[in-house]
């Protein structure tokens, strides 16, 4: 038998708390008006104290379950997406695998920072079709906040926390995941970086002082960047997939800045009603942001059977990635 990749569930959850543009004005020095004129986000959902990546995975995953009539025993492998780990060891993909059971599953983190998503369909689709694996759950999961630096306008404006995930599941009926793109850029890493906390630099009293703890970007290298790679991984995936603009129903764009999304839109002519956009709610939170977005769309009757779904990331590293999938 011929063997698919298809998304047969999704499931997502974000913290309880909102941080609005205005709760930010009494922050830093800035104001709703430019922080939605240059991104398009006007809430992010903030974790709590005792909150971490894991929690919001583990429900995001179980309502996937749920959605996919799956059972965790029958979850062969688990790929997480995130920059921000519960901790450096075991990976959060360990700990969701211990609090929904999946005892029989593989498990995994990858960190591709705002392409962990779609990075991790890539792998699922490879590893359903060479057999390695029937059932999978693709995670994104990320607590961005703890890494920011709340008194950096530059940054702390821009993400949220929140987690993601679809189940992918071999079938033999032609569909799924059509295709996919990853790629990456190492030479430009200096450009969104978190400089402490790994083994070049640990985090000691000085990062503590010096803000090398948090996350540092170069905002407008980034942009330009985000813009070329976006646009080329959405044309690569269409022309590997042989799929037109024109069949796509929903293109489900990473979520960091409404200006990237709508020149990578138009960049592949696909029209405004055509794109799922959701930053004015969450903001960036990275891997999480397509998944949570995805399981949006699903819920709110956006996707439906049959329908072309083109998924398309860019973030630190630099990586960027495409997926289409047939749901
Ligand atoms: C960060 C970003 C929103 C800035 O927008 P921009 O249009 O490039 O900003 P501009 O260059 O026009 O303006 C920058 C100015 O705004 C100021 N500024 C930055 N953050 C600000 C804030 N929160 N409030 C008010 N002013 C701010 C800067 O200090 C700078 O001021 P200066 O010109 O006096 O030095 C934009 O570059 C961006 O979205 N970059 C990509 C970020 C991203 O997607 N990262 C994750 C990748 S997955």
């Amino acid at each position: 038998m011929k063997r698919f990749a298809h998304v047969i569930g999704t499931g997502a959850s974000v913290p309880a708390r909102v941080l609005t543009n205005s709760d930010l004005e009494k922050m830093v020095d800035t104001e709703d008006e430019w922080i939605v004129s240059r991104t398009g986000i006007k809430r992010r959902h903030i974790a709590s104290d005792n909150e971490a990546s894991s929690d919001m995975a583990t429900k995001a995953a179980l309502n996937a379950l749920e959605s996919a009539n799956v059972k965790a025993e029958q979850v062969d492998l688990i790929i997480l997406g995130t920059v921000t780990p519960d901790r450096p060891l075991p990976s959060t993909a360990c700990l969701v695998q211990n609090n929904i059971g999946a005892v029989n599953a593989a498990v995994m983190d990858i960190v591709a920072a705002c392409s962990g998503f779609v990075y991790g369909l890539a792998l699922a689709k490879a590893m359903i079709e060479s057999e390695q694996a029937d059932t999978i759950l693709v995670i994104g999961a990320e607590t961005l906040s703890k890494i920011v630096n709340w008194k950096d306008r530059n940054t702390c404006v821009l993400f949220g926390d929140g987690a993601g995930a679809a189940v992918v599941r071999v079938s033999g009926k032609p569909g799924g995941i059509l295709g996919t793109y990853m790629r990456s850029n190492g030479s430009l890493w200096n450009l969104l970086t978190v400089p402490a906390g790994g083994s070049r630099m640990p985090i000691d009293f000085n990062s503590m002082q010096n803000g090398a703890r948090y996350i540092q970007m170069a905002g407008p290298d980034v942009y330009k960047n985000a813009v070329m790679a976006m646009g080329e991984a959405a044309s690569e995936v269409l022309s590997r997939t042989g799929v037109s603009s024109k069949e796509i129903a929903l293109m489900i764009p990473h979520q960091a800045n409404i200006r990237i999304i709508e020149s990578t839109a138009n960049r592949i002519k696909i029209p405004p009603e055509k794109v799922y956009v959701n930053i004015h709610e969450y903001g960036n939170t990275s891997a999480a942001s397509i998944p949570i977005a995805l399981d949006e769309a699903m819920r709110g009757g956006r996707i439906k059977p049959g329908d072309k779904v083109l998924m398309v990331a860019f973030g630190g590293g630099f990586t960027w990635g495409s997926a289409i999938v047939e749901f």
